[in-house]
């Protein structure tokens, strides 16, 4: 007998990282040895109680109850790209059922728009901080992600000077995130005009990453295209924030009306072909979703809201620690000063062995690591999120002292 080694693993999996999930293996070994974990790390509404609306529910069961338990078509079912397209259309970007693709969360729509345009070598503009499937997904096919600025000292807001300065004949595609994870900003009509207006001018399309627009505190935030219904813009959304359910994997994407995007499209349908379809009675409930009652979104923004005025008062009440105020979704991005040469992993991972609190550092972002951010997923009620900041009060004094 030959001797048994280990089976090889594709070397691309070293540049894959995705820190959320990652630092969890660091939280169960903090269980395991008798600490109560309280996550605050992914950014998912059910665990902290709150529910997906009843006629969603309904409208998966009835269809599971009617039989809809096959493939749908690679695109989706009809009723719920014309429903897509109805809403794109109703918020500004005029899109017509064909040039929606249902997907496995906006998650997929990132992963089949990326594969349809950026070959190993191509560079895509991402967001620091990002969201880290980008970067992820970019590893996996050997693409490379190219870091435009965010400015914390601006309310997070892209540096447009660093996104003209980064884009090449080599940009295939520039990321924005609006509102953003992980950092709750909001951008201005300004600055999005200015972010279409570079794009345009060197031909590159943007993947809007849309997904919290229904919970911006101040009401919905326009869909980037509702500036530019012919820039060449796919957009990406899901059930997942928004409407409370995550773990069904309802997503879509919408590409825009001109036809430069037209061979995009096509790659992105024949891409989506090889995996069959999104999960199919989940679809139905985008119908339900997109076409019914959304009354549950004013309760979950007026709790949101609480809990990120409680956020910032607390977390900038604490001496070496500024965040900026969020204005949408559930994410803070925090700045603790950190002594030279201590690293923001070294922060978080202190705090999680120290007190059960578990976030993600800023460099698991995309930021560097001596600067000190971390994100903070403010879901939890704010009685719990009081206690968790003076834990987190307690522990940064020790921290910053010791
Ligand atoms: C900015 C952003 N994009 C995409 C996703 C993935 O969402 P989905 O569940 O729709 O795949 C998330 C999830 O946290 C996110 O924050």
């Amino acid at each position: 007998m030959p001797t048994q080694s280990s089976i090889r693993v594709a070397a691309r999996v070293g540049g894959f990282t995705y820190a959320i999930r990652n630092i969890v293996a660091e939280a169960k070994k903090v269980e395991a040895a008798g600490t109560r974990v309280r996550y605050l790390n992914i950014g998912d509404p059910i665990p902290f109680g709150f529910k997906t609306p009843p006629h969603l529910v309904e409208a998966v069961a009835r269809a599971v109850r009617d039989g809809h338990n096959g493939y749908t078509a690679s695109a989706g079912i009809e009723p719920a790209r014309e429903a897509v397209a109805a809403e794109q259309t109703r918020r500004g970007m005029p899109v017509s059922p064909d040039r929606v693709v249902l997907t496995s969360g906006t998650s997929e729509g990132i992963e089949l728009a990326i594969g349809a345009l950026a070959d190993a070598g191509d560079e895509v503009l991402v967001p620091t901080p990002t969201y880290p499937l980008y970067t992820a997904v970019l590893g996996k096919i050997g693409a490379r992600a190219v870091f435009y600025r965010t400015d914390p000292d601006r309310g997070w807001l892209p540096d447009l000077d660093d996104v003209k300065r980064l884009i090449t004949r080599a940009t295939r595609a520039i990321v924005v995130i609006d509102p953003n994870n992980p950092t709750g900003a909001v951008y201005p009509q300004a600055t999005r005009r200015a972010l279409i207006d570079l794009a345009e001018a060197a031909g590159v399309p943007i993947l809007a990453d849309e997904v919290y627009s229904e919970l911006g505190f101040d009401g919905h935030v326009p869909l980037l295209a509702s500036l530019a219904p012919d820039a060449a813009i796919i957009s990406f959304s899901s059930l997942s924030k928004a409407y409370l359910a995550p773990g069904w994997r309802a997503g879509w994407l919408a590409v825009g009306r001109t036809d430069r995007l037209d061979d995009v499209l096509a790659a992105i349908k024949k891409l989506a072909d090889g995996r069959l379809c999104s999960p199919g009675p989940m679809q139905y409930a985008i119908t339900a979703a997109l076409t019914g009652d959304r009354s549950h979104q004013r309760e979950f923004v007026r709790e949101l809201r609480r809990r990120s005025e409680l956020t910032v008062a607390r977390l900038s009440a604490i001496p070496g620690m500024k965040v900026s105020t969020p204005h949408a979704a559930f994410y803070a991005m925090p700045q603790v000063s950190l002594p030279r040469g201590v690293t923001d992993q070294e922060y978080v991972l202190g705090l999680l062995r120290a007190t059960g609190i578990l976030c993600v550092y800023g460099s698991g972002f995309g930021l560097p690591a001596e600067q000190g951010f971390f994100r903070v997923v403010f879901l939890a009620s704010l009685e719990q999120l009081g206690e968790i900041y003076d834990d987190m009060a307690q522990f940064t004094e020790r921290f910053l002292h010791q």
